[in-house]
């Protein structure tokens, strides 16, 4: 689960900025008239110079109380504030219009609190843009299109038992391997690997003339941690996916292949990353993989959730495979 770390504008207090009413509705809508005509112009949703700056910030400290400041798409800051092993202040819910929404499933147990764990960058595309909660909180904000959140661990108050299920010990290394192993022999053998080898064939001379640099792989998911046994499969696949576009690099460019497999997903443990980094790929902390985005990228991304289908500057050829 994600929280807001405490945010706001350094020159205005936050009490300034809370509109209400038919102010509201005149500010949301120019701001939405101002996000549409950027898109249109053509301006980069996530710049690398913004991206980077947030990350060199986030690399910087990520203890409580440190300051990370956002400029959002009005180029205006806005200041974050770290809260590293607070007990939650906000929730963001993401599958609701209300950004205030506290009442998650846990909230009404008393005996039950969200610690704040290590921070990340929320992204926020140009459609959650669009979209922004009601009441509008404040003119700045609504141009913020990289926020800065918290991940969390949810403690039992008193006893401070983990109750989320993040102590678990995931499968030892043996098994997942075997068990990626075995998906990706069947991924081999399977329809859907003949057809994207065939579209690849279709477009081998794109490959020979130099046409990709990198493959990147965003969202593939965990396949060793614990989590539904479904979206583990999913992940076996979509690596596998990943090496059959490798292996078809390697057969049709032969030593001349030099094409890096990248892959960002901040829910890999170290047991993917293990196993991962032994089959040829390059693990990327978030957000190394846009950083690494050219105009000669492929992106690699299945079922991707607001959060990772950044359309950043200087990219790219896209696979969709949802
Ligand atoms: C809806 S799940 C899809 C997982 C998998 N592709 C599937 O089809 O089951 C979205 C995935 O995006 C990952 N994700 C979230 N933020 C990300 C980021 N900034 N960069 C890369 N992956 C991210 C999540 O950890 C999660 O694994």
């Amino acid at each position: 689960m994600l929280f807001y770390a405490h945010f706001h504008h350094p020159s205005l207090s936050r009490d300034d900025l809370i509109l209400t009413g038919k102010k509201a509705q005149r500010a949301i809508k120019k701001v939405q008239r101002d996000l549409r005509t950027k898109f249109e112009n053509g301006e980069p949703f996530f710049s690398k110079d913004a991206i980077r700056d947030v990350r060199d910030q986030l690399r910087q400290s990520t203890e409580t109380g440190h300051k990370i400041t956002v400029r959002g798409l009005n180029n205006m800051p806005i200041d974050f504030i770290l809260a590293t092993g607070d007990i939650c202040p906000r929730i963001v819910d993401d599958s609701s219009d209300d950004d205030d929404n506290e009442d998650d499933e846990n909230s009404e147990n008393g005996d039950v609190k969200h610690i704040l764990t290590n921070p990340c960058i929320r992204y926020r595309t140009l459609q959650a843009l669009l979209d922004y909660p009601k009441p509008l909180i404040d003119m700045h904000s609504a141009y913020c299109n990289m926020q800065i959140a918290h991940h969390s661990v949810l403690k039992n108050k008193f006893t401070g038992k983990i109750l989320d299920g993040s102590d678990a010990i995931p499968p030892s290394k043996k098994f997942a391997k075997r068990f990626f192993e075995k998906n990706l022999r069947t991924w081999k053998d399977g329809q859907q690997c003949q057809s994207l080898l065939s579209i690849l064939k279709a477009k081998q001379d794109y490959f020979k003339n130099g046409g990709v640099s990198n493959i990147i792989s965003f969202g593939s998911g965990t396949f060793t941690a614990n989590v539904r046994s479904d979206w583990k499969t999913h992940s076996t696949f979509q690596h596998a996916s990943l090496l059959t576009l490798r292996d078809f690099l390697r057969e049709v460019l032969g030593d001349t292949n030099d094409t890096k497999i990248l892959a960002q997903d901040p829910a890999y443990i170290q047991r993917d990353k293990d196993i991962l980094t032994e089959q040829g790929i390059t693990i990327l902390e978030d957000p190394d993989g846009f950083l690494e985005l050219d105009d000669r990228s492929i992106v690699f991304s299945c079922a991707p959730t607001g959060t990772n289908h950044a359309d950043c500057d200087g990219s790219v050829s896209a696979i969709d495979a949802c």
